[in-house]
């Protein structure tokens, strides 16, 4: 029985990602800061067919707690088939509006912990010659948008790089970019979307169908639904002076 690992997994995309998992049978650890509402999810999974749900209370901002999950995937008696690597937050503010710690958290989260954990997982993946590390980047990759979109373009660079060199060994690595997702992210960062006309909402259990599908055809970058692929090929065309202006444009209310 496979086990997959996720960061996030008790909210939004990372919970359609738990969902789906569990009704494939898989074993699940489940991940993030808040205990209570782990042990609550782990027990609804359960209930839908999931095998040994573990939860593993974490902080990905802080060394221990990245630790703690290095760890557990580092563990050779228990193998973690699959690692995705979810958690995450949007600030809502511009840079020069956000204080300097709240920046750092950022790049902590989505992007220390993507690396550190991808680096622990990978050995162990490459020695039993499978597994998938799936990183949750953003559509935000593609436009200058803050440390956030910065952030998910290391995400998408760096995936495709681990991509390339797993070549060949049994194991995958894709870096997904969706679009506005119905999660709790947007309420949680304080982040107005009620200018978000309803063509660019995605659904998360979509968002992951679109990322296992990409996966299975060995794509390196998955862009869940045909707005965004639409949206993300254009921005290879338009100069990047334009795509910085509509992304100012999208964040005047900050
Ligand atoms: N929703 C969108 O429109 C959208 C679009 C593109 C990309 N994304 C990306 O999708 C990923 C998931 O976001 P979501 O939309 O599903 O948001 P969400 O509903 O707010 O879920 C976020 C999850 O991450 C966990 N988390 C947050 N900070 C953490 C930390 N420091 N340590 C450990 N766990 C932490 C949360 O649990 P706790 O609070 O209990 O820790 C929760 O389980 C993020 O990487 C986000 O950037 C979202």
């Amino acid at each position: 029985m496979t086990t997959a690992l996720i960061t996030g997994g008790t909210s939004g995309i990372g919970k359609a990602f738990a969902d789906r998992f569990a009704g494939s049978g898989h074993r699940l650890v489940l991940v993030a800061r808040d205990a209570a509402r782990l042990g609550s999810v782990a027990e609804e999974l359960r209930g839908r067919g999931a095998g040994e749900v573990e939860t593993l209370p974490a902080d990905l901002s802080a060394p221990e707690g990245r630790a703690a999950v290095e760890q557990r995937l580092a563990d050779g008696g228990r193998p973690v088939e699959i690692l995705v690597n979810n958690a995450g937050f949007g600030l809502g503010r511009g840079f020069t509006k956000t204080a300097i710690e709240d920046e750092e958290t950022l790049l902590d989260v989505h992007v220390r912990a993507t690396l550190r954990l991808t680096h622990a997982a990978l050995p162990g993946m490459i020695e039993r010659g499978h597994g998938s590390v799936i990183n949750v980047a953003s559509v935000a990759a593609f436009a200058p948008r803050g440390t956030y979109s910065a952030a998910k373009a290391w995400i998408v660079t760096f995936t495709e790089s681990v991509a390339a060199e797993v070549r060949g060994s049994g194991v995958r690595c894709i870096a997904v970019c969706p679009g506005f997702t119905h999660t709790e992210f947007h309420e949680r960062g304080k982040i107005d979307t009620r200018d978000i006309p309803g063509w660019m909402w995605l659904d998360a259990d979509d968002v992951v169908a679109a990322t296992l599908r990409d996966l299975r055809r060995g794509l390196p970058v998955s862009v869940p639904g045909a707005q965004y692929k639409l949206l993300t090929a254009a921005t290879r065309y338009v100069p990047r002076a334009l795509t910085t202006r509509v992304s100012r444009g999208m964040s005047k209310r900050w």
